[in-house]
């Protein structure tokens, strides 16, 4: 069977990182990230396309300077229960962290989800980047990289853990004899770990995928650690093709050293596709992006979110870049610590920092729907994914690639002509993994 690639639709709303111009669209209502029929359009579009997930991306600590979309958002698994009754297949991701929520309460909204929708749920587990979050929670300081992590090992463990309460045909539901529950297939947790200490069990049966699906979007040494060990999809940066080469490979390697089959962990890197009739008209769409965005005060405000949301307007912009990696130690440290060593080794000023942090940075998958057919299928036969996170300006270039690129990749075998499951799990050509109860018990 020829493998084929995977598509995920990451919505910008009015606009993440390093979008400061997005809101000022035509195309973009001022309230999308606020609107849910913003949202189920966008779910609609990607279904359509058969997409096989709908991610949300989340955060919980702003102040003014933060991205347009960040200010005004809503919460994801909200969001995508309501998104949920709108569509039948497309898989459904929210972003969750496993630093600011409790086991319990993560394993009961996923399983939800996942029954809303018929089996479509998945959980984007991150740690939390900005570091502020920790004071919306009445904690002084974001919590240390070895801790964050071993945290979120921790809660995965313990939220699949509680998702196995009860075995499949727990509930005999016979009027006749009075039985609605058979009580030997209800299973307790009574976890007690370095983290957590849950009893359980869930008060929610298991979906049609058994189990949500685990992604991770963390790229330190401890993000990756903890895919190999845990997730079935992860959202990767991308970056060069030699980039995309080398993190898939490592993270297939880290995954096969486990134990698992490699198979099993999805990998779908950021694409931004910019689709136009030629290839020069693609080209100049995509300038006209990045000069839309380009805004130096707001890159001055983004550039603080990776140290804490520290305010680098304070500071001379002509002096050298100031010292303060201690400020992303808790923080975005793998990112803040590549700004660092480049300001080092190119003696950068804070203004050149700021720009080059900035700096155009073309995407690999802009021209016309031929010329972007044949990157993704270049990039696709040389190892760099199992699939694309894709990101649309606006709803036209969302169009522009559904209609031009999809049934190029279509008719090369490369993607798929019809869903082969209602399951994320099964679309995604994931296993329903055992209930651990009905394993010991066989
Ligand atoms: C593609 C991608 C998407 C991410 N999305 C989120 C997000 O929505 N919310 C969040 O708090 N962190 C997000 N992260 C950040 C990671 O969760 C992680 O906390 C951060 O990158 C710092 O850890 P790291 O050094 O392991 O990457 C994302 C990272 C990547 C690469």
């Amino acid at each position: 069977m020829t493998r084929k690639l995977h598509l995920a639709l990451h919505p910008y709303g009015v606009g993440g990182p390093g979008q400061h111009g997005l809101w000022k669209d035509p195309g973009v209502a001022k309230n999308a990230s606020i609107d849910i029929n913003y949202y189920i359009a966008q779910a609609k579009a990607a279904e359509h396309a058969l997409f096989d997930a709908l991610f949300i991306v989340d955060s919980q600590f702003i102040n003014a300077t933060y991205p347009a979309h960040y200010l005004n958002r809503l919460e994801p698994l909200t969001l995508l229960s309501a998104v949920a009754t709108h569509t039948k297949h497309i898989g459904l991701v929210a972003t969750a962290s496993s630093t600011y929520n409790s086991p319990f309460n993560l394993a009961r909204r996923f399983a939800s989800l996942d029954h809303i929708s018929g089996g479509r749920a998945g959980w984007n587990v991150v740690t939390s980047f900005d570091t502020g979050t920790s004071r919306n929670y009445g904690l002084e300081e974001h919590l240390d990289y070895a801790t964050r992590y071993g945290r979120a090992l921790e809660s995965v463990q313990v939220v699949r853990g509680l998702w196995d309460s009860y075995e499949d045909d727990a509930f005999p539901a016979d009027v006749e004899h009075g039985v609605f529950l058979d009580p030997s297939k209800l299973h307790a947790l009574n976890h007690a770990g370095e983290h957590f200490r849950v009893d359980g069990p869930l008060n929610l049966s298991r979906s049609p995928q058994g189990q949500p699906v685990i992604f991770q979007a963390g790229v330190s040494e401890e993000g990756r650690n903890l895919a190999a060990q845990v997730a079935e999809g992860i959202y990767a940066p991308g970056g060069s093709i030699e980039d995309a080469h080398a993190y898939y490979t490592d993270i297939k390697r880290r995954t096969a050293l486990t134990g698992r089959d490699p198979d099993h962990i999805k990998i779908f890197i950021h694409g931004g596709p910019v689709v136009r009739g030629t290839d020069a008209a693609a080209q100049r769409r995509e300038a006209d992006i990045f000069a839309e965005d380009d805004d130096f005060d707001r890159n001055v405000g983004l550039l603080g979110r990776a140290f804490g949301a520290h305010d680098f307007s304070q500071y001379d912009l002509d002096a050298p870049f100031p010292d303060v990696a201690h400020l992303a130690e808790r923080g975005g440290r793998t990112g803040a610590a590549r700004i660092i060593e480049r300001a080092k080794t190119e003696g950068l000023t804070l203004r050149q920092v700021v720009a080059t942090f900035n700096e155009r940075k073309k995407s690999p998958f802009v021209g016309s729907p031929k010329t972007v057919a044949d990157t993704i299928e270049q990039w696709f036969a040389a190892g760099t994914f199992d699939g694309i996170n894709l990101a649309f300006r606006n709803d036209e270039d969302l169009s522009l690639f559904v209609d031009g690129v999809i049934p190029l990749l279509q008719e090369r075998g490369l993607y798929r002509t019809e869903y082969e499951a209602d399951t994320l799990r099964g679309n995604l050509g994931l296993p329903i993994p055992a209930n651990r109860h009905t394993l010991v018990t066989a």
